[in-house]
């Protein structure tokens, strides 16, 4: 059962190039890229709904035709299965396209995930939303939105996801420089980098494709240039809300994410979610393993 929450909106940023997992993101965003057997964004929109969140905005840019036939009805698939007597596989597409109440945004250009973020405005209004990027997928046997909603319902302000990543790889992602509160692995946020320069890094704390922001992080996106890459980044608007007061939509805490996450969005890291996911399935999971080792040992 799925638990109501004051949030309802998941914007999901997907109008990315994808240039590091070029060709295969020539004609199809890398979101759709198949993860066993559901494209990546599919299970980023189940995640949403089991925590409430069945409002899901796309910020779409060229290529969206597959991402847009995904989530809808295909009466003439769906009838043909049912001719064939695989109505179980019928209902499953039926289901997916009831799953949430989708809308789609064009971004024009794509200028940078905060720029992304900005273009959900319109759509989102005055309330809290969050933020939910395609390739960054979370287990959902141990899911971090709901506990992110509980640290928004104690703290107000923006709740990030945070994971601890190792030193050398901290240059990749937003970095937190965080304060711990009297909860077990939520902190205070008191400074954000966007991809540090080696030796620059506060911490090992990576920021992770899940956000809660309020709507006060829209003007500040309007007004923000551009940042690490070039692009307008989320993580320089959420620096500057660090120090806002609450009623102004201010303050940042994070929730420590110690579960699995799976990041699809370059060549080796989209094959180890791959094997791992199907790894984990009861249908794959012992003929696949057993394959990995035997392939393994044929190649010593
Ligand atoms: P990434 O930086 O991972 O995506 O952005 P990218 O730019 O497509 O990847 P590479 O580096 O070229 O391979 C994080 C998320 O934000 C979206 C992406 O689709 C991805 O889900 N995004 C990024 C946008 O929607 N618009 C943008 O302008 C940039």
């Amino acid at each position: 059962m799925t638990k109501r929450t004051s949030v309802t909106k998941a914007v999901m940023p997907v109008a990315g190039l994808g240039t590091r997992f070029l060709p295969a993101t020539k004609a199809t965003p890398k979101e759709m890229l198949p993860v066993v057997d559901k494209p990546a964004i599919q299970y980023v929109v189940e995640e949403a709904v089991a925590a409430g969140l069945d409002d899901v905005l796309f910020i779409t840019g060229r290529n969206k035709t597959s991402l847009e036939d995904h989530f809808d009805r295909a009466p003439h698939l769906e009838q043909k299965l049912a001719e064939r007597g695989t109505n179980e596989l019928s209902r499953v597409l039926t289901e997916l396209a009831d799953l949430a109440s989708i809308h789609y945004v064009r971004q024009g250009e794509p200028l940078g995930l905060g720029h992304a973020v900005h273009v959900a405005k319109g759509h989102v209004g005055n309330e809290p939303f969050a933020v939910m990027l395609g390739d960054d997928l979370i287990d959902a046997s141990n899911p971090i939105l709901p506990k992110m909603l509980e640290v928004l319902e104690e703290f107000g302000g923006s709740v990030l996801c945070l994971m601890e990543v190792a030193p050398e790889d901290i240059h990749l992602y937003g970095c937190a420089q965080v304060v711990e509160t009297h909860i077990d692995d939520v902190v205070r946020v008191t400074a954000l980098i966007e991809k540090p320069k080696s030796g620059q890094a506060p911490s090992n704390y990576a920021v992770i494709g899940r956000y809660i922001l309020q709507p006060q992080v829209f003007p500040i996106l309007a007004n923000l240039g551009t940042g690490a890459g070039g692009e307008i980044q989320l993580t320089d608007a959420l620096a500057q809300l660090i120090d806002h007061p609450t009623e102004d939509g201010g303050g940042i805490h994070a929730v420590i994410f110690r579960g699995k996450r799976y990041d699809t969005g370059d060549k080796l890291s989209y094959l180890k979610s791959v094997i791992s996911l199907a790894l984990d399935r009861e249908e794959f999971g012992p003929q696949l393993r057993t394959w990995i080792k035997e392939h393994l040992a044929g190649d010593k």
